[in-house]
Formats: C-alpha cells, structure tokens, sequence
C-alpha cells in the first residue's frame, strides 16, 4: 500500500548538505521549529522540500491520521496485545474514560506526596527506588535531570539483580528514614522481586519494626502485588494500556514526584500535553515529531544507517541516551510488521550516545573520519542551572554548535589523514532552560516520533516479545531443566551455578 510513496522517496536525489543550504537560503526557517520552550533544528539532515513531501505522502498511505486518532482516542494500536496505549490518557489527551481514571489515580499519587510533605511516614530523607526497564529509566533521567537542586530527598535507583547494585543503592542510606518505592507493571518479573526481598531484609536487619510499613508498589496488576504480601493500601495503580517505556507520567513516576514536589510533575505533564496537541494536529510537513522520524528512515532506508547517536551537552541529560535506547529499540527493533508479515526494509537503528564534551574525545573521530555513516543527535539548554559559572556553559554551548557545523562542513586537505569529508548529518534540540515543562515536551517528543516511525514502517511500537526468550531460558536454567548447547552448559558448569 505504501510502495508508490516510497517509490517516490526512493527516487529522489539526496543532495549535500553545502547544495542544500546554499540553494535554499531560508531552508533553516522550513526545518527549525520552536514549541514548548524547546527548539528544534533538523536544517543538517539531508531533508528537502521534495523529501518532506515524500514522506507526507508516506505517512498518508500508512494511515498517520487514522493512527493519531486512534493512540489520542484510545483505539487499538497494539494489536498484539489487544489493547490501547493510554499515555497520553496520564496528560489528558486520551479517551475521556482513560482521562478520568488517569486523574483518579494521580489523585492517589498526589495524596502520598502530601502524606509524605506532611511527614505521615515520619521524618523522610531518602527513597530507594526499585523496577527495571520502563519501572526505572524515566523515572531516574527525571531525578537525575531536575533533582539536583530538590528538597533534601536523597534518591536511589536499583535496577540491576547484581548484588553488588544493592550494595551501592542503599550505602549511606538511613534505613529508618528510607521509604522503598517497588515499581512494576506486572509485579512478577524477577529482578524486581529480588530486589524488593533484599530492600527488606536491609529494613529488618537494621532493626526496622515494619518494614512492609515502609513499602509503596506501583503497579499495573494489584493482584500481583498482593501475592507478594503487600497491604492493598499501599498500591498505586497504573493502566494495563500504559506500556513500561511510556509510564513516567503515571503513578511510576513517583519518585519523581516525591523528590521534585507535586508542582513540577504537573508542569512535566503540562510540557507533553503540549507536544501531543501538536502531534496530534499538525500537518506531517510542520510536524516537529514527524519531521524527525522521516529524517529517521531517510537515514536507515536510504542511506542504510545502522546506527543513530544522541549527545547530551548537559550533565543533567546524561540519563537520556539509556532512556532512549529502551524507547526506541524495545518499541520498534522488530522484523515483522503489525499483522505479523515480514518486514523488508530495516527499523529501528541502534541508539547509542553519551555526554559531550567528553563523547569528544572518544567516540567524534568515528563520527567525523570513520566509513559508518552515523546521524548525530545534539541536545543542549540554553541556560544551565543558576549556580553554575555561565563561561563554563558557554563553552559547552560553543563545543555542541562546533561538531554540528564540523560534521556538516568538513575540510579538504591534501593530506587524506587530515581530511574530513564533512556532509555528515546532524539535528540539533535546544531548551530554553532545562525544566519540568520542557522536559516533559522533550519526552513526548521522542515519545511521538518513536510512534511516528513505527506508523511509516507499519510496525507495532507498543509490545516487546522478544525480551521473553531470554527470561524462559533463564527460568529454565535456574529449574535445572531443559538440553541446552555445549557452550551454554560448559559456562554452567564453569560457573557452577
Ligand atoms: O523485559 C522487558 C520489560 O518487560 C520492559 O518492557 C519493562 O519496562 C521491564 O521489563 C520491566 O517490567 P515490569 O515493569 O513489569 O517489572
């Protein structure tokens, strides 16, 4: 259905970046866009007029209205599952029914941030946090992100099942002043659990007289939670249409909430509402999510880019490229379309990134002189925090703009080892200053064109089987069951585990 706009696309010319700017003099003012306290600049991708319109075209056959009206009424666009992706419901842009539970449920959220302000828990000066995946990494960018500055709540992360990750999550903390927070759509995957048990073992064995008291589960299957002995009171309820990734907004971010104040997780939902109306009405050539995804498959179909990277010229970004490779890869690093045919063009690329200035120095001559061709993403604020010294920021700044223009423009020498053969794509995001509101725009952004991309390429972005083999043969190993490869088992061995 949608051969003909590809056809289209794949017969056009991509033509330098120098052509480009110097033929369209306010080719800027076509590919910049400002919205939410957020600038978007996508002038250094190889995107054109004709290009845009090519991918409209695209996103027209693919059915891009229809599938924005479906995720913002709450229609099926996870078949697989059966069920709707209700995130957009936690900012108010879902089916009225999905809204109305959303803020119900935000209302619990928001009562435990009081209970806690008004010292219920007594007095309170650390959370331990503990979910993998989608239970962790949004939650952490935006604690890591807006935190620094926030109200004298020391805030930890446990993801990981490694022993040594409970070690170093709860060293230093006071466990008689610590409130654990277990996150977990589905309450029964493992490391969670792990996880949980050890956080009360560490309560009991420092003389805690409850440590159950001590415990609030987020979750999407109370049920599950309950199984596991804790109070029904204690649960925050999240919708089963929310997917793990797309969950901050919920009552998975609470943490969050907690550490930031009830204030700032508004205006982080107020900032994504803003991007879905966008999303959600715009025309695809003016569409700032949109444009970014057709930029993504000019890249990974036309010109076969096998990998994307995102730099982060702000510490208090430095989360986002592990936020991104779980949006991205896990929703759509598929191979076979929506109704299960397979696919015959590539999806998602590899995310990978870091933060810059230091990615600089390690990863950038792969970037400017190596033969895989790597879009770069750049994301700065214009502002950094109050007490930072501005000439540091400055330079920064300075450093971030300089790859753009290096990668872009290249320089010809007579020497090949000194030559850079520029024409390098690159987009950059600028914030206005980093805060709840933008981040929350930023957020929805990568949100939609993750969405965006999946529509283009007809795939569904909203589930992740491929993450169960792994989980079966794990389960299998530690039951002793099952024949396995002599490498597996030779390992087993080796281990003795
Ligand atoms: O293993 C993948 C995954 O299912 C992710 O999609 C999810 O974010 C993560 O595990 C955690 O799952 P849960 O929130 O159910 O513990």
């Amino acid at each position: 259905m949608t051969q003909a706009a590809w056809t289209t696309i794949d017969n056009h010319p991509v033509r330098p970046l120098s052509h480009l700017f110097a033929d369209q003099p306010d080719r800027l003012s076509h590919l910049s866009f400002e919205l939410g306290g957020v600038y978007f600049d996508w002038s250094k991708t190889h995107l054109d007029a004709g290009l845009v319109e090519g991918f409209a075209k695209l996103a027209n056959e693919a059915g891009i209205d229809e599938a924005r009206e479906q995720l913002f009424t709450g229609g099926i666009v996870n078949p697989s599952e059966g069920r709707p992706a209700e995130h957009v419901a936690e900012r108010g842009n879902g089916s009225a029914e999905a809204v109305d539970v959303a803020a119900a449920r935000r209302e619990r959220v928001r009562a435990l941030v009081d209970a806690v302000e008004g010292e219920a828990f007594g007095e309170l000066t650390g959370i331990l946090h503990i979910g993998i995946g989608g239970s962790v990494l949004g939650p952490a960018l935006l604690v890591d992100a807006l935190g620094r500055n926030a109200r004298g709540l020391d805030v930890r992360f446990l993801s990981n099942v490694d022993g040594q990750a409970v070690d170093d999550a709860v060293a230093d903390l006071d466990p008689h002043t610590t409130l654990i927070v277990v996150v977990s759509k589905t309450f029964t995957t493992a490391e969670t659990l792990s996880n949980m048990n050890a956080a009360l073992d560490w309560l009991r064995d420092n003389g805690v007289d409850d440590p159950e008291g001590r415990l609030v589960a987020v979750t999407a299957q109370p049920d599950n939670a309950v199984k596991q002995g804790i109070d029904e009171t204690r649960i925050l309820q999240f919708a089963e249409g929310v997917g793990g990734r797309y969950s901050l907004w919920s009552a998975v971010g609470v943490s969050a909430a907690l550490s930031l104040g009830w204030q700032a997780f508004e205006e982080l939902l107020e900032g994504a509402a803003e991007m879905d109306r966008h999303f959600r009405f715009t025309e695809p050539a003016k569409n700032v999510p949109m444009i970014a995804a057709f930029a993504d498959l000019l890249y990974t179909q036309r010109l076969k880019c096998q990998s994307r990277a995102v730099f982060a010229y702000d510490e208090r970004l430095r989360l986002l490229p592990d936020y991104l490779q779980q949006l991205e890869m896990e929703s759509n690093g598929k191979s076979v379309t929506r109704d299960g045919s397979p696919l015959d063009r590539p999806t998602a690329p590899v995310t990978w990134g870091g933060t810059g200035t230091d990615a600089q120095h390690a990863v950038f001559q792969l970037l400017h002189q190596g033969t895989t061709a790597v879009p770069v993403e750049f994301v700065a604020s214009r502002e950094s925090e109050d007490s930072q010294d501005p000439e540091h920021h400055r330079q920064l700044l300075l450093n971030c703009f300089a790859q753009g223009a290096a990668l872009m423009q290249g320089k010809q020498s007579d020497d090949p080892q000194r030559s850079y053969a520029g024409n390098r794509p690159s987009a950059t995001i600028l914030l206005d200053r980093l805060d709840a509101r933008t981040l929350g725009a930023l957020l929805a952004f990568y949100e939609h064109r993750t969405f965006a991309n999946a529509v283009l390429l007809g795939i569904n972005p909203f589930d992740q089987f491929g993450v169960e083999l792994g989980k079966q043969i794990a389960n299998s190993l530690n039951e002793g069951g099952g024949e396995f490869d002599p490498s597996t088992k030779a390992l087993m061995e080796r281990a003795e585990v």
